[in-house]
């Protein structure tokens, strides 16, 4: 008889980060640990939301899944191998495995490049693609997030808020990635605007098959992107299960009051608007 083992496209075990505080010259160095003992594993295509409040250690851990930062303690798996960036280093293959997106693009984007290099950049450095292979691929994924070859020659600083991070979205997926993490990716957006995003962040692991942690502090945006979800309290994991099973049957009392302090208004008509893009697609001839 054999067994089937699934592969997941991310699992940690244990996984911890500590911080070393340093409280004057003479005294103790005291430690704190921002992240404690999380596990959990995500199937590939589905979407895990991390939420909780500011502090909880919620980009720490982004940092570690997108092996930024090595974890203190604990294993990442990526598809199903160990990835162990302080013992091994980074190699070109981990990354592109996994790419991250911040808040805040600038943080990801160079305001003296053009947005055609920098989405050509990647490319440059990871792969042996020719100039105009880069150039048709930055092309390419200009129009995949809803942008133009207009704005191939264009500074950051001259496109909109969710215009900027669609482009921070295509640069995370030059690489072609099949693992996203987004860190509050629309967190800094008008609510108009994050619907679009959100709705291009579904399209887009729709049409690549993509695998996304996304973490926010906002339960609305939550509901409508997750498939699973992970609430951080101080560094630790108090709750995690299905979308529904969390947002129907709330059992920790942190997470209670979580959502007894946040509003339901928006979800349903970001959804709703899903719902009819996806069936429109679908009815589409191939
Ligand atoms: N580089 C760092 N050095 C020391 N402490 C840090 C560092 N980064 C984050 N922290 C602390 O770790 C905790 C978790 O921070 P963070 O992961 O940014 O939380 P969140 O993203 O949920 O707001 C906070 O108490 C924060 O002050
Ligand atoms: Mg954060």
């Amino acid at each position: 008889m054999t067994v089937a083992v699934t592969t997941y496209a991310l699992e940690t075990r244990g996984i911890c980060r500590d911080y070393a505080l340093n409280s004057g010259l003479f005294a103790a160095q005291r430690v704190l640990r921002a992240v404690k003992d999380v596990s959990f594993r995500l199937e590939k295509g589905k979407t895990l939301a991390i939420v909780g409040e500011s502090g909880c250690g919620k980009s720490t851990l982004a940092r570690i899944l997108s092996l930024i930062d090595a974890p203190t303690s604990g294993e990442l798996h990526i598809d199903g191998a160990r990835i162990d960036i302080a013992a091994e280093g980074l190699t070109r293959e981990m990354r592109r495995k996994v790419q991250i997106v911040f808040q805040n693009p600038y943080g990801s984007l160079n305001p003296r490049q053009r947005i055609g290099d920098a989405l050509m950049e990647p490319l440059l450095l990871n792969t042996a693609l020719s100039g105009s292979e880069r150039r048709e691929r930055a092309m390419n994924m200009l129009r995949k997030v809803g942008l133009g070859p207009e704005h191939f020659n264009r500074y950051p600083h001259m496109f909109s808020g969710g215009q900027r991070q669609r482009v921070a979205i295509a640069r995370a997926l030059m690489l072609s990635p099949g693992l996203l993490v987004l860190d509050e990716p629309v967190s800094a957006l008008d609510l108009s605007v994050q619907a679009q995003v959100l709705n291009l962040l579904a399209d887009l692991q729709d049409e690549f098959g993509l695998t996304y942690v996304f973490i926010s502090h906002d339960l609305s945006v939550v509901r409508y992107i997750a498939d699973e979800v992970m609430v951080m309290y101080y560094g630790e994991v108090v709750e995690a299960g299905t979308r529904d099973a969390v947002f129907g049957n709330p059992r920790h009392d942190y997470t209670k009051k979580l959502f007894a302090a946040t509003p339901r208004a928006d979800v349903d008509s970001i959804r709703e608007r899903v719902e009819r893009r996806r069936k429109a697609r679908a009815a589409q001839p191939a």
